[in-house]
């Protein structure tokens, strides 16, 4: 089978095409053919080198996201047959309630082997069933940006019918949370930084756009939208350089869930969180139980991820470029 390790990080040079032999499962484990596979921020930061957070294994599989089909149970293995139409979880052990530092070793693509390969073997405990209107390259979006949107949104993040949640521009996590929003009955303003990109989010539903270049006091911008009242909820993945901004879009008593960090740098005063009474949160992904009401929900609502643009297995170099460029809407998936 064909499968990408990591060499030398630093550059998109690391990405290494190998064949290998097919993985045998072991008890409790499955094999699972991969048919796609996406791409999300932090595996630009893994393969460059700046993800300093996670010592990744030498020689480790690239990427978090994929969705296949089990090829091959394992002795005693309960939950799958040969077949089934499965997604890992990202943090492999987290299977329900708080995440504990100690599962954070078992996330994918780093520092554990991911799924840029043909066939991977994970524990039988370590996947979810994807939706059954989607097709492979629609669930490989799943895993990282879609249970995180979810966590942010409806489980940390308390979501509402006629609630407002601000997302903050046009990537993975933001697209899914105003789709989330959008199913939840929730009225969504999205940023962007790219006029181009605003009739898109109009198309998905999308209740009022901000540029956040032309318009750089956004959050303002928000509460005007609001009436003077502020948003109920901010999915942020900006981090430093768009933090001020959530905190001044956020009404009295509202909620931040903080996600994410696209660069910038900022002196946050505590005293703004305070006069809101307001909540912040960091967001780790998700389990495997928000995982699998997820793909319930989806599937009740048919929603349909936002995938950009699909890649060969040849081309990851080219996917991974192309997500770099920043001209992506939504996801960026590879075929396997
Ligand atoms: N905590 C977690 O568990 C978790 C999980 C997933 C992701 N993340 C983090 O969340 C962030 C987003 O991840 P992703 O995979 O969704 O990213 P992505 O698909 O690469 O999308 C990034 C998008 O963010 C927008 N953007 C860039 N700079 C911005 C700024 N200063 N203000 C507002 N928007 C900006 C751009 O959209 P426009 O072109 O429309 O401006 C860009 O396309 C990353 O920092 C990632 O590491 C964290």
């Amino acid at each position: 089978m064909r499968l990408y390790r990591f060499g030398k990080l630093g550059s998109l040079d690391a990405l290494q095409i190998h064949e290998e032999d097919v993985p045998r499962p072991g008890p409790g484990q499955v094999t699972v053919r991969i048919r796609a596979c996406s791409l999300n921020h932090r595996d630009l930061n893994i393969v460059s080198g700046t993800y300093t957070s996670v010592a990744l294994k030498p020689n480790a599989i690239p990427l978090s996201d994929g969705a296949g089909e089990v090829s091959a149970v394992g002795p005693d293995v309960t939950r799958w047959k040969v077949g089934d139409r499965v997604a890992p979880i990202f943090v492999q052990r987290w299977i329900g309630g708080d995440l504990l530092p100690e599962y954070m070793p078992s996330a994918l693509g780093g520092p554990s082997d991911g799924v840029l390969a043909e066939h991977i073997v994970l524990s039988e405990e370590g996947l979810v069933r994807i939706p059954s209107h989607m097709s492979f390259e629609q669930a490989a979006a799943l895993p990282c940006a879609a249970v995180t949107a979810w966590n942010a949104a409806l489980v940390k993040g308390n979501l509402q019918p006629g609630h407002t949640i601000v997302t903050l521009g046009t990537g993975g996590v933001s697209l899914f949370a105003a789709q989330l929003a959008l199913m939840t009955g929730a009225r969504v303003i999205a940023t962007t930084g790219q006029d181009e990109k605003t009739e898109r989010l109009r198309k998905l539903g999308v209740h009022e756009v901000v540029n956040y270049r032309t318009t750089p006091d956004w959050g303002a911008r928000v509460r005007e939208l609001t009436g003077g009242r502020g948003a109920d909820l901010v999915v942020e993945v900006g981090g430093p350089g768009t933090l001020a901004n959530s905190i001044a879009a956020i009404r009295y008593c509202g909620h931040i869930s903080v996600v994410g960090n696209l660069g910038g740098k900022a002196t946050i005063d505590p005293g703004t969180l305070f006069a809101k009474r307001a909540s912040m949160c960091g967001i780790q992904v998700g389990s495997r139980d928000m995982f699998e009401a997820m793909v319930r929900a989806m599937e009740v609502a048919k929603l349909e991820p936002v995938i950009d643009r699909v890649f060969e297995f040849e081309e990851a170099r080219a996917a991974y470029e192309y997500l770099e460029s920043g001209k992506h809407f939504g996801k960026v998936v590879i075929r396997v």
